[in-house]
């Protein structure tokens, strides 16, 4: 499967075109509606959540309730664009050209040869995840028809940590979104919002991160033959493109390192004639396969970069030093991109079992 993404943040919309679809799922429009309110919800986003009511709008690809195999086109409005359109027309926009450290604004500048860092941001700006949780939740439909189920949780926001999840997913998932923070402990997301509160209080920001997990996954996604087809490679690649994720673990990577092998690697044992394993640090691959243990993977959100106390940079204009301007912004998207994450693996999973299982009709598939 591949698709693609176009639109910008202040544009009229998002669009998606998913393209691999097997022919003849019903796919249920409200369950991505809800994915894409479940994006613009979470504590420590900014009034623009206000302002939009994502709705998916089916282009292309879909006729009488179900996927027809054809690329499956998707639209997103952007509400904010009433807002906008005159001053687009009018070009009664100011230019952005005093670029802020951590966004793409100066990189982006100096790549395009553009002294104008808005045309940058309306692009870099994570306003296009909403188009990626659409085509994820188009992705957890086929996989919930094999049974696959995703998960995800917020673990950290700044030096509040709670202990990853390492069973029971659904019911700490059904904890964490009950609360606006995502956390499945209470008492942690009670702390995680008051260091999200104080970051604000201080004109700043704050990260943390999301524990994202697939149950149910089949032996043998992805494989050991080639880089570009290990299962690891591929989620680790999804999850780093979601704007300011920075750090992405499988299992318990960073904590196995301070173990010797034998306390790292997951025994396998037979238990009523069937292959088993008694934990899971490898988070569900071995060899670029998976290999039929939930699939878990933590990835590292940094602070947001438009920070309301503004950073030193230049004008470029005039080579001056001077602050960055303040774009309103969040003070935290952690709970919110746990969604992204959900959409990305959900993405990579579906991509990898369409390869080993594929068919052009959904019967197929699941033959
Ligand atoms: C859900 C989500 C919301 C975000 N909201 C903002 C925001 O309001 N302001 C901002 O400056 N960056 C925000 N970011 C992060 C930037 O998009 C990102 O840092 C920027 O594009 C630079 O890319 P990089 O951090 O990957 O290098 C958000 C990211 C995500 C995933």
């Amino acid at each position: 499967m591949r698709f693609l993404t176009g639109g910008e943040s202040h544009g009229p919309e998002l669009t998606g075109i998913l393209e691999g679809l097997p022919a003849g799922i019903e796919l249920d429009i409200d369950k991505i509606n809800h994915e894409l309110a479940r994006r613009q919800a979470g504590y420590g986003r900014n009034l623009r959540m206000q302002i939009e009511h994502d709705q998916v709008q089916i282009r292309g690809g879909f006729i009488y309730g179900k996927t027809t195999g054809a690329p499956l086109v998707m639209a997103i409005r952007n509400k904010d664009y009433e807002n906008w359109e005159e001053k687009w027309k009018e070009r009664t926009l100011d230019k952005l050209n005093i670029p802020r450290p951590g966004h793409a604004d100066l990189a982006g500048m100096q790549k395009y040869r553009l002294d104008d860092a808005r045309i940058i941001l309306e692009r870099a700006s994570a306003r296009e995840t909403a188009m990626r949780v659409a085509i994820g939740a188009v992705c957890k439909q086929l996989l919930a028809l094999a049974g696959v189920n995703i998960y995800s949780y917020v673990v950290q926001i700044g030096s509040v940590k709670t202990e990853p999840v390492a069973e029971m997913f659904e019911e700490a998932f059904n904890i964490s979104e009950a609360s606006q923070l995502r956390c499945p402990v209470p008492e942690t997301a009670e702390k995680m919002q008051a260091a999200i509160d104080l970051a604000k209080e201080n004109g700043d920001t704050i990260g943390g991160v999301i524990q994202v997990v697939a149950e149910s996954v089949p032996v043998g996604l992805g494989s050991h033959v080639h880089w570009d087809r290990r299962l690891d490679g591929r989620i680790g690649g999804a999850m780093l493109s979601i704007p300011a994720m920075k750090g992405m673990e499988i299992g318990d990577a960073y904590s196995n390192v301070e173990r010797t092998g034998s306390n790292v690697h997951d025994e396998i044992h037979i238990v009523d004639g069937k292959i088993s394993r008694k934990r899971n640090r490898a988070g569900g691959i071995e060899g670029g396969i998976s290999n039929g243990e939930p699939i878990v993977v933590k990835v590292y959100m940094k602070p947001i970069p438009t920070v309301t106390l503004g950073m030193p940079s230049i004008e470029l204009s005039t080579m001056k030093e001077k602050k960055a301007e303040y774009q309103r912004s969040d003070t935290c998207a952690v709970p919110s991109a746990t969604v992204v994450c959900e959409a990305m693996l959900a993405w990579v999973l579906a991509d990898a079992y369409m390869e080993k299982f594929g068919g052009d009709s959904v019967q197929e598939v699941l033959r």
